[in-house]
């Protein structure tokens, strides 16, 4: 077996796999979010080590998987996290996440330093999201702390240092913490010193699919694992839900949508979107991948639900949805309602609902949420026609995937043939996959893709339809400009 561990936002996931691509087992541990103060969002980086270790025990214990059966592990772990250890390995101030908005001065601090010079370099923007203003807001306002930093890392790189003992990162985390120099594939020394940062906080670079290291006698001992088990590197979970997915060459689009939502698309190292769009190594070596994220898609939905419709079921409202046309009525959602990232890189921005009528239903309201959520990922896609990228089908995974309704009308609105997988098991399974890899199971990733991922039905767009959207896609770009000064 190889087990694949997604180190998520709110739970860790480890997913047993045989050689065949078959989930065996599979145990998951959830662990808590702190938001001490509005826009804060940090983790115990110990609650991380101790669910995946449950979640392994569990897995031997419960599932009886026999530990010197298990032959590789590997991560996806939730991207951009700031984990900062001292010179005893020790962790110094609780993980700054993703989702933690608190450094948006720092963003604006180092385009005054770096200018153009920064995109250039590594291909994005400096948004506070991701790791560098982290540290910079850390060395700003924890000057203490700062001094004893010795290494960064992010979060699945502290859970496989505890099980190996090794300091390593990915290149496919290491461009999410915008201190790469993506053309080089090095730290960029000018990035670093420009901003005043010893380079040698950050650690070794090193690739997906690397062996790192064999399972410590000590780690062995707490978690029942053998040391025989090989850990491999490990990739950022966009990178390994987009290996889950199966997306290894630039035929298919991956849109995703989770709480927030993702599209994402292979690219060739030649490519900058000048930080429109996010730019990250893949988990396979030398591969690229572009990404938009939606930051409210499923957590719109959510939003909807909780507040309006709470006894409902997602698929009643879906249901509710399906019976309003095309349009609700002319009702259009816009899910900013949190911000917006791509293709607004817009903290202040907040969402809408344009043209309420009197004729309009609750289902009409859901409908223009599940199409304001859709547009949004559309944006994203014409960004990819205006740049002349082509694909030839889109991948849906994540909630979204879950509804033939919602499938349909991707479909429709993004006017391309949309497939989801068949039995999807999220970024855990690519991780799975990079292990195998490791080990050399497969010769190449096509055919491990072929061993571990299935395509379901195919939506195709429907005409008519297609027309349609197209009109209330027209307005609903408008909104965006027209409620900026409002927000
Ligand atoms: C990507 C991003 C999120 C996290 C979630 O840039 O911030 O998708 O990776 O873990």
């Amino acid at each position: 077996y190889v087990l694949g561990i997604d180190l998520g936002t709110s739970a860790v996931k480890v997913s047993a796999v045989n050689q065949e691509g078959v989930i065996v087992a599979q145990q998951s541990f959830d662990y808590p979010l702190n938001q001490p103060h509005p826009g804060y969002s940090e983790q115990n980086p110990e609650d991380w080590v101790s669910g995946t270790t449950v979640a392994i025990v569990n897995l031997i214990l419960k599932d009886h998987l026999k530990p010197e059966d298990i032959e590789g592990i590997s991560y996806s772990g939730q991207m951009h996290g700031l984990v900062l250890l001292d010179e005893n390995h020790q962790i110094l101030r609780p993980a700054i996440l993703w989702n933690d908005t608190r450094a948006a001065k720092q963003r604006h601090e180092i385009t005054d330093v770096l200018g153009d010079r920064f995109e250039t370099i590594t291909k994005n923007q400096p948004l506070e999201g991701f790791t560098l203003p982290k540290l910079l807001w850390v060395k700003e306002n924890e000057p203490e702390i700062y001094k004893q930093i010795a290494t960064v890392l992010l979060p699945k790189d502290y859970v496989r240092f505890r099980m190996t003992g090794k300091l390593a990162i990915d290149y496919s985390d290491a461009t999410g913490t915008v201190m790469l120099d993506v053309n080089e594939g090095t730290w960029s020394k000018e990035i670093l010193n420009a901003l005043n940062i010893d380079i040698d906080l950050c650690p070794p670079l090193i690739n997906s699919t690397d062996f790192v290291g064999n399972i410590t006698s000590s780690y062995a001992s707490f978690s029942g694992l053998s040391t025989s088990t090989k850990v491999f590197g490990g990739a950022a979970d966009n990178a390994a839900g987009a290996i889950g997915a199966g997306i290894v060459d630039d035929k298919q689009v991956m849109v995703s949508i989770g709480t927030s939502g993702v599209v994402l698309k292979t690219e060739p190292k030649t490519s900058n979107y000048r930080g429109v769009l996010q730019f990250e190594d893949h988990g396979i070596t030398d591969q690229y991948y572009s990404m938009g994220v939606t930051l409210a898609a499923g957590y719109s939905l959510g939003w909807f639900k909780r507040t309006f419709l709470p006894d409902h079921s997602f698929d009643e409202l879906t249901s509710l949805a399906a019976e309003r046309p095309i349009g609700a009525n002319g009702l259009i959602f816009t899910p900013y309602i949190v911000g917006e990232r791509a293709p607004y890189a817009d903290a202040d921005i907040r969402g809408s609902f344009i043209g309420v009528d009197g004729v309009q239903t609750q289902g009409d309201f859901i409908r223009s949420v599940l199409e304001g959520i859709t547009y949004s990922f559309k944006d994203i896609l014409q960004i990819y026609q205006n740049n002349h990228r082509t694909f030839s089908q889109v991948v849906s995974i994540g909630g979204g995937a879950k509804s033939s309704f919602w499938l349909q009308l991707q479909a429709d609105i993004f006017n391309a043939p949309v497939t989801s997988l068949v039995n999807e098991q999220g970024p855990g399974l690519g991780a799975a996959m990079i292990a195998a890899m490791g080990l050399g199971w497969y010769s190449d990733w096509k055919t491990c893709v072929a061993k571990f991922v299935q395509y379901g039905k195919i939506y195709q767009p429907q005409p008519e339809h297609v027309a349609q959207y197209e009109q209330f896609y027209a307005v609903y770009h408008q909104v965006y400009e027209a409620t900026a000064s409002l927000s």
